[in-house]
């Protein structure tokens, strides 16, 4: 059937028991929830920002000459002529809500964790969509080592958890914007020679943000860019010694990583630590994850300097990794009883009990639409649901019901007044343990 409208392009509807994990809204649930504990147990207190910004403070905080910024955003005027943005990412916004509820004169250091859906206009693509979540985290006030540490870890025991365990840390130190300096003449001293070869956007970058040429992903520039000077030669002696702290910290907690000379994110405010997790059960699109220090970035959108690290987990490319896996997640639970009547007196009857099972916390479902009773038996099946409660005439008529455990052919009459009794745990008459004995028990 031709629908009259589809949702756009690069964008996915989340709905239960959907074939495709990432379409999934149960799944996508049970990350979120296991990041939420995960955060908690880190502690890390959540943040909700609005899922738009004043434009310049993305285009300020990720970089003008950032493919984010350049071509991937979703940017509008408002009735008032206010400039908008979609969040591309929440660093920014994150660090924006920081400054403006205060959260730096709390002392000490701020944690906090988010799961928000970002917006950026890329070519759709498995595993690449023009909106996405990220389970995230941001960690300011300090620029001790052990917090990126700490931060690295979070994301891998996040993984770990959800059952991804075969996965490459990728770790590099961009330095500051000062060291990067230095470095960036020697880029551009190396790659000058080179640059007729280059695309008009690489000759562009060479202009005004080199560093971004390490961005490439045009096979000729990437060959060229191999024997490009290393950033980690530039830094200066506290930026080695962090990043030695960093590695340090790691291998004493037993991670395994590898250092990439040329990892530097797609973003301008990385300073010190980057990294990235990346997973081999991922097509093209192989970071799961990926993250940083950014110890500029608060003066930048105009507050006190504070260095903060973070980073962004892709839920979309964390299900897609499960899935390719087969790693299955817990089942949701099902129904306790599900109500079935025949006849125009049961069914207020049900109806009413129906609604005094959930009063009292005991899940419950029932069939709408007076179907046949054997179409009802195959809906409770269908629902798997522990316990058919049904309700003829007769029952009606002598104020019982008739349980009938759905897991094996136990069943017996009791009163409509006492089912929720009967049905919640706190009942000793309900046969016990499971699996249910067949006999009738009273
Ligand atoms: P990012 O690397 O752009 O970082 O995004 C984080 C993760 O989100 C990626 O590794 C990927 O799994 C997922 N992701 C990004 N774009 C898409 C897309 N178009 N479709 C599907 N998944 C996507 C950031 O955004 C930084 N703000 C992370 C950070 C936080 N750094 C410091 N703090």
């Amino acid at each position: 059937m031709a629908l009259k409208y589809q949702r756009p392009r690069g964008t996915h509807d989340f709905v239960p028991e959907a074939p495709k994990w990432v379409d999934d809204s149960a799944r996508r649930q049970y990350l979120e929830d296991q990041f939420r504990g995960l955060c908690r147990l880190y502690g890390y207190g959540e943040v909700r920002t609005p899922i738009f910004e004043n434009t310049q403070l993305i285009t300020r905080s990720v970089g003008e000459e950032t493919d984010i910024v350049s071509k991937e955003m979703y940017t509008f005027e408002t009735k008032g002529g206010d400039s908008l943005t979609l969040r591309p990412e929440s660093t920014a916004p994150v660090l924006r809500a920081y400054l403006e509820n205060s959260l730096h004169t709390r002392g000490g250091v701020v944690k906090l964790y988010y799961c928000a859906q970002h917006f950026r206009y890329e070519r759709p693509q498995e595993g690449r969509y023009r909106q996405h979540e990220q389970l995230g985290v941001e960690a300011l006030g300090t620029d001790d080592p052990a917090l990126d540490a700490e931060v690295i870890q979070l994301a891998l025991a996040f993984f770990r958890n959800i059952g991804i365990s075969s996965l490459t840390l990728k770790l590099n130190s961009v330095g500051s914007v000062e060291s990067r300096g230095t470095y960036l003449i020697a880029l551009k001293a190396y790659v000058e020679p080179h640059l007729a070869e280059f695309s008009a956007e690489g000759q562009s970058r060479f202009e005004k943000n080199p560093l971004r040429l390490l961005d490439t992903k045009n096979a000729r520039e990437l060959e060229i860019l191999a024997g490009a000077p290393h950033l980690s030669a530039y830094l200066t002696e506290e930026e080695r010694a962090h990043h030695a702290a960093v590695m340090g910290y790691l291998t004493d907690a037993g991670v395994t990583y590898e250092n990439d000379p040329f990892l530097v994110r797609g973003f301008d405010y990385y300073t010190k630590t980057a990294f990235e997790i990346q997973s081999p059960d991922l097509g093209a699109q192989n970071a799961l994850g990926g993250g940083g220090r950014y110890n500029q970035l608060v003066e930048t959108i105009g507050g006190p300097p504070t260095p903060g690290i973070g980073f962004g987990l892709g839920v979309e490319r964390a299900l897609i990794a499960l899935q390719a896996l087969g790693v299955e997640m817990p089942a949701l639970p099902t129904p306790t009883a599900y109500i079935i009547t025949l006849g125009d007196a049961a069914k207020p009857v049900g109806i009413k009990l129906l609604a005094n099972l959930r009063g009292s916390g005991i899940s419950a479902e029932t069939e709408y639409g007076g179907r046949s009773m054997k179409a009802q038996m195959r809906a409770a099946d269908k629902s798997k649901a522990r316990f058919a409660v049904i309700l003829g005439d007769d029952e009606v008529a002598a104020g019982m019901v008739q349980l009938k455990s759905l897991h094996d052919g136990w069943q017996h009459k009791v009163p409509v007044s006492e089912v929720a009794e009967w049905l919640s745990g706190e009942s000793r008459r309900l046969p016990d343990p499971s699996p249910l004995p067949s006999s009738s028990a009273g």
